[in-house]
């Protein structure tokens, strides 16, 4: 009696980042190689599924993929199945269609979903799981804010990106004895800054987590500029906001479920800085560039592994589960326990502590302790997020 083959669905969520194809590689080689399981991709991430629009794909669709960045599924970050934007006349309605998405699961024979994307793919998901699919998550973004796991794919490529651009920043800071200002992408989280910043030279990182004191900032110029070093490199997350100020909004997005998109700090800064010190400024706001391009070899291998243990996760039946990776090995956490929640930068984090001890300025006092100024300033962050 022939034994039908089992079937896998596949979908890409949120904003798209560098190792998602990747992902999809890894899942298509393994599905057949290991267990002659057939893969089927649904386009535009939760559209897809609700919709009913998909592509079979097989080994020799994903030859070559390994390298190439953005999805060949497509995305969508307005997708929510629980909440899903549908246009009637000029105005949105926002239905729950994830009923329907069950349905289309169960007529495609499928025996799983493995769904990468971010918090809002993985709340989205936590609630498909509540209707009773077989669900399994893999964690991506730039911005590296999922909990659960020590790393995101697509996070150390968007580094590297905002590193090599700083590095280009640097020289024609140099040359004219500017200020230059670095924004980079992140939302309500600092990694990028923190680790693009580390890795630039920069000399002062501002981030969410750490609201900024602008005569901090222009201190640290001033200190420089006496010590004979007529230029400075910033780096800002776009979520950094100064005490007692706010985030920059760039745009609202009223049919997407989160619907603020942040942007623009960098000018504001440029603006005060110039003010205070006289010293002329430039701004550089990467944006999607960090979103862009091929994946780094070290998100390769990351989005390769998530690919494969995701597949061993299927043929075990860990169904609720995220693959994370933790100390660097791989481990799974359920996905109810990541969703609603953000991974943020702690005071104490060790990359905090050894930007403060080469003196990078993170805007705050130098005479008084990191952990003081963000208790007094921002209470919340004596909690731990993770
Ligand atoms: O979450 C990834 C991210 O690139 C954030 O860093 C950024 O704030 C946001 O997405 C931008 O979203 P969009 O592509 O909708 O402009």
């Amino acid at each position: 009696m022939a034994i039908s083959r089992k079937r896998i669905g596949i979908l890409t969520g949120g904003g798209d980042c560098p190792g998602l194809n990747a992902v999809i590689r890894a899942v298509v080689k393994t599905a057949h190689h290991d267990y002659g399981m057939d893969v089927i991709g649904f386009k535009d991430g939760y559209e897809g599924i609700i919709e009913n629009r998909y592509m079979h794909i097989d080994p020799k669709s994903v030859s070559g993929l390994l390298s190439k960045g953005g999805t060949i599924l497509g995305t969508s970050n307005r997708a929510d199945p629980f909440n899903f934007p549908v246009l009637q006349g000029d105005e949105y309605v926002y239905l729950d269609r994830s009923s329907q998405a069950v349905l289309n699961f169960e007529s495609l024979g499928l025996d799983a979903l493995i769904c990468i994307g971010g918090d809002g793919t993985m709340n989205a998901t936590a609630g498909m799981e509540d209707k009773g699919l077989p669900v399994i998550g893999v964690p991506k973004t730039i911005d590296n804010d999922l909990v659960g796991t020590d790393v995101t794919f697509g996070f150390d490529s968007a580094v590297v990106t905002a590193t090599d651009a700083i590095d280009k920043i640097h020289t024609t800071a140099q040359s004219h004895h500017r200020v230059m200002i670095i924004e980079v992408m992140g939302r309500y989280a600092g990694w990028i800054a923190l680790h693009s910043g580390m890795a630039g030279g920069g000399d002062i990182i501002l981030i969410p987590e750490i609201p900024y004191d602008i005569n901090c900032v222009c201190e640290k110029i001033r200190d420089r500029t006496a010590q004979g070093k007529n230029f400075s490199i910033v780096v800002v997350g776009e979520g950094a906001k100064p005490i007692g100020g706010d985030m920059v909004v760039a745009k609202v997005i009223e049919n997407s479920p989160d619907k603020i998109r942040l942007g623009g700090i960098s000018h504001q800064l440029a603006a005060q800085i110039e003010g205070i010190t006289n010293i002329e400024c430039r701004v550089t706001i990467l944006g999607h560039l960090l979103r862009g391009g091929a994946p780094s070899a070290f998100d390769r291998i990351l989005a390769t592994r998530f690919g494969v243990e995701a597949v061993h996760m299927v043929a075990r039946e860990d169904f609720g589960q995220l693959v994370v990776l933790k100390n660097n090995q791989l481990s799974q956490v359920a996905i109810q326990s990541v969703s609603g929640k953000q991974r943020l930068v702690d005071y104490d984090h060790p990359i905090v502590k050894t930007a403060l001890s080469l003196g990078i300025c993170l805007g705050h006092p130098e005479d008084i302790s990191l952990e003081e100024y963000c208790n007094a300033i921002v209470p919340s962050n004596k909690i731990k997020f993770e």
